[in-house]
């Protein structure tokens, strides 16, 4: 059978050479780069004609992705491919999901109509949905999800001693609850109030019965790091050691590691968005997903 080719867009080379390890995969060589008054320039340079490819490109941040991803979709068009798709390991603009203040854009769905006009189908791993149950209720073309539970839990319960997988807010829960059950521990979940971007107040049930085990965080984003930052004080008030934290979508910003150092906290990551944390790969998962009637 012909391989698929996958076309890393830049930054995701690391996932790529992970995922070309599985030899239904083939790299497919592209140039990108920026003219001097700041326009993109894309130059596919490989044959893929009749052939599906399967773009990689984690959408983190989307705006500094998107027009070049739109660009070499068109171009793999133009050039004959048989099947244009997107592996997005990271999947942005979810979370502005509802008009939380008059005027606000809904930039989830005006982001899925513009990236379903580039693409004619989609995965991605835990999309963070909320107001949307699926991905299917915002993309009209096939998009498909792939759970890094299986993968973040047996990590867990291989790595921490005794853990006890805690949710930092009741959106987490989804991801708490499933972590938990793949590592063979229990779970918690606390309660966030977020007051800003960089200002969130977190607070715990009484954990009194889970003494002596070992906190691990577990969320789909690490942004700021506030929401680990609180979560951490809390525990740490409720007379727990600094948790170990395991992000699916390492976004952190610039601010973030030094201040979750500070705080003693380790952070694991997978590697959909590529950062120095990263400590488990969803190459497998994607593989798998690719090969699995993801055609
Ligand atoms: C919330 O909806 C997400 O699951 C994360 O908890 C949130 O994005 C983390 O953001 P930050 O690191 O800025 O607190």
């Amino acid at each position: 059978m012909t391989p698929r080719l996958l076309l890393p867009m830049p930054g995701n080379a690391a996932l790529a050479s992970r995922l070309v390890e599985n030899d239904t995969l083939e790299l497919a060589a592209a140039t990108f780069r920026h003219f001097p008054d700041g326009e993109r320039y894309v130059r596919v340079d490989c044959d893929v004609a009749h052939r599906t490819v399967d773009i990689l490109c984690s959408l983190a941040p989307a705006d500094r992705h998107f027009l070049t991803l739109a660009f070499v979709a068109d171009a793999l068009r133009d050039l004959g491919a048989a099947r244009v798709n997107l592996v997005a390991p990271y999947l942005g603009y979810l979370r502005q999901d509802a008009r939380f203040q008059p005027g606000e854009a809904v930039t989830s769905r005006t982001f899925a109509r513009l990236l379903g006009s580039v693409v004619d189908r989609l995965v991605t791993i835990d999309p963070h949905l909320h107001r949307f149950a699926t991905l299917s209720d915002l993309y009209a073309i096939p998009a498909q999800a792939v759970a890094s539970a299986p993968l973040v839990g047996a990590w867990i319960g291989q790595e921490i001693k005794a853990p006890l997988v805690i949710g930092p807010d009741a959106e987490s829960e989804q991801w708490a609850r499933e972590v938990a059950r793949f590592a063979g521990a229990p779970y918690a979940v606390l309660s966030k109030q977020r007051l800003g971007d960089r200002d969130v107040q977190i607070t715990a049930p009484d954990l009194t019965r889970y003494a002596g085990m070992t906190p691990v965080l577990v969320d789909d984003i690490g942004s700021s790091g506030r929401t680990i930052l609180a979560a951490a004080g809390e525990l740490r008030r409720h007379g727990f050691a600094a948790p170990t934290c395991v992000i699916v979508h390492a976004l952190f910003t610039d601010d973030a590691m030094p201040l979750l150092a500070n705080a003693g906290i380790r952070i694991a990551s997978t590697d959909t968005v590529a950062h120095p944390t990263n400590q488990i790969s969803v190459a497998g998962l994607l593989a798998d997903a690719l090969t699995a009637g993801f055609e």
